[in-house]
């Protein structure tokens, strides 16, 4: 991984650079200020304020129900913590899909109230013109094809796309057109290896792979999910580089143990 903490401050430009020198980069969700600044100051040159916030952080059984207004809050707080890294808005379900216009002025609300330097949208289709459109008013677009979590009750669960001949083109395809339609990255989640190395070979901006194999140009993974803080069965892209759910676990019991021994607090606690 390269941390590319010598940046200033990165643009999405420079995620294009990444991928013509054939450098490797990470993308981290982060739905809160401490996050944010612990990410940025560690070099990650993008961060998700992923509408994963529904399930990790607000308890949702899916992305769905999540709201702009939820949203804005924590695209604020993660704006605060960055200094440096790209922030990337993740535009909710509903806030895009009723209209052009209503994406147009709620993307710019993730913009100008949240300070978010791009959005993300899921799905091609009529994605794509509304990709334009935004970039053609000055807001960067990143795309998300694969398994579109938004899309879970339309799919039928959260499954692998892109398994079958025609699936696999199709993905291909609407990688291209939303390329062509000005994104600067796509997310590809949840497909087979084999259509992440297709996508990344067939598109001149980065692929942002979760659940898709080694081929893409970068990797993203929900952070409460590489630090060991999500309860429950983990999908099998899932790598935990920490246990944190397991470390809060022992310093909660710790500190109740010392309030019951009368240990805590000591004297160097106490005025
Ligand atoms: O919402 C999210 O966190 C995402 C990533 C999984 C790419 O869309």
């Amino acid at each position: 991984m390269s941390t590319h903490a010598a940046d200033p401050s990165v643009s999405i430009h420079h995620l294009r650079a990444f991928k013509e020198r054939g450098e490797r980069f990470v993308m981290l969700t982060a739905y809160d200020f401490p996050t944010a600044e612990i990410l940025d100051q560690a070099g990650v040159p993008v961060l998700l304020v992923g509408d994963s916030l529904g399930m990790v952080v607000l308890g949702y059984d899916s992305t769905v129900p999540v709201s702009v207004e939820e949203m804005l809050h924590h695209v604020r707080a993660v704006r605060r913590g960055a200094h440096r890294s790209i922030v990337v808005a993740d535009m909710p379900f509903g806030s895009y899909q009723v209209s052009p216009e209503e994406g147009l002025r709620n993307a710019t609300r993730f913009l100008k109230e949240g300070g978010a330097t791009a959005v993300k949208l899921e799905g091609a289709g009529a994605m794509v013109d509304l990709t334009a459109r935004l970039v053609s008013v000055g807001i960067p677009v990143m795309g998300h094809l694969g398994l579109t979590p938004q899309s879970v009750n339309q799919l039928g669960g959260f499954k692998v796309q892109g398994r079958t001949q025609s699936g696999a083109d199709q993905i291909v395809e609407d990688a291209r057109s939303l390329a062509d339609a000005g994104a600067f990255a796509v997310v590809l989640e949840g497909v087979p290896s084999e259509v992440g190395r297709r996508v990344t070979e067939a598109i001149a901006v980065p692929t942002i792979g979760i659940g898709a194999g080694p081929h893409t140009d970068a990797q993203v993974l929900v952070i409460s999910d590489l630090l060991g803080l999500t309860g429950g069965r983990l999908p099998r892209f899932v790598k935990q580089y920490a246990d944190l759910r397991g470390t809060i676990t022992d310093a909660v019991k710790s500190f109740s143990a010392e309030v019951a021994s009368g240990d805590y607090p000591g004297p160097e606690h106490s005025y």
